[in-house]
């Protein structure tokens, strides 16, 4: 997969050079590039926002700066090929594991994380008729810029890329993972030692027997998903719900 990123902190991206994502990067399944927006602003200053035409606190960002870094970035792949432009802001649909999993489908993602007030709207409008856009949220909350949002997408899409994880399963048992899981929240997990301070294993797990033991974890998310998201419940597929899990 290839992944553009255009921002004003091209530095942000640190950490894509790290751990999974990084390994990633090695291995040449994952291709980032970065890009620095201020590259294609034109005045001493290197501006790229402006006052909100309205009235209004914050600085909106500049239709024509993005515009030209996104043709830019678009340019490279040549006429053949174009990207899926996913723009961050808090406005958006809400990113979830299975918006992970569509884009991590993709061989482009291009990304426009925004500062300020957001990027003038006419940007989302222009290329959403020559492209798929995406405006996607990571949560109900306001970050200062949508770089910290595109850190989160990157790692949720790039550890479900085919050879990054070394056991596939673990995408399968993943919380909201869709097959048995599918709108579950994956229940407790332990490791040795039997016992630390005083708190055991939970013996089912070490019976060994394997029937038993995927009862029990499917219990445990169950319980889990009750108490912690019982909004999730609702969205349970009945037909996916077997008698031992009506007793729950
Ligand atoms: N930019 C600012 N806040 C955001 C959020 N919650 N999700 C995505 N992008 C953002």
């Amino acid at each position: 997969m290839r992944v553009d990123i255009i921002s004003i902190f091209p530095e942000y991206f640190a950490p894509l050079d790290v751990s999974l994502v990084g390994k990633a990067r090695e291995r040449g399944i994952l291709e980032i590039r970065l890009h620095q927006l201020r590259d294609w602003t034109r005045d001493v200053h290197k501006t790229v926002d402006d006052t909100p035409y309205g009235g209004g606190p914050g600085m909106v960002m500049k239709p024509e700066i993005w515009g030209e870094a996104i043709d830019a970035v678009i340019a490279q792949a040549g006429p053949a090929a174009s990207p899926r432009m996913i723009v961050p802001t808090p406005s958006g649909r809400p990113f979830t594991q299975e918006t992970a999993i569509e884009f991590a489908e993709e061989p482009w993602l291009l990304f426009t994380p925004a500062r300020y007030e957001g990027i003038d709207s006419r940007v989302a409008a222009e290329y959403g008729s020559r492209l798929r856009v995406d405006e996607v949220s990571i949560g109900d909350y306001v970050l200062a810029g949508g770089e910290a949002a595109v850190l989160v997408i990157v790692e949720a899409v790039g550890r479900l890329l085919p050879g990054v994880l070394g056991n596939a399963r673990s995408v399968a048992d993943d919380s909201f993972a869709p097959g048995p899981m599918a709108n579950l929240l994956e229940g407790p997990v332990y490791t040795k030692p039997p016992v630390w301070r005083g708190r055991e294993v939970p013996e089912i797990l070490l019976s060994g027997h394997h029937g038993k033991i995927a009862r029990w974890r499917r219990d445990q998310a169950l319980r889990r998903t009750l108490e912690k998201r019982p909004e999730l419940v609702a969205r349970l597929d009945p037909a996916g719900l077997d008698k031992d899990d009506r007793k729950i």
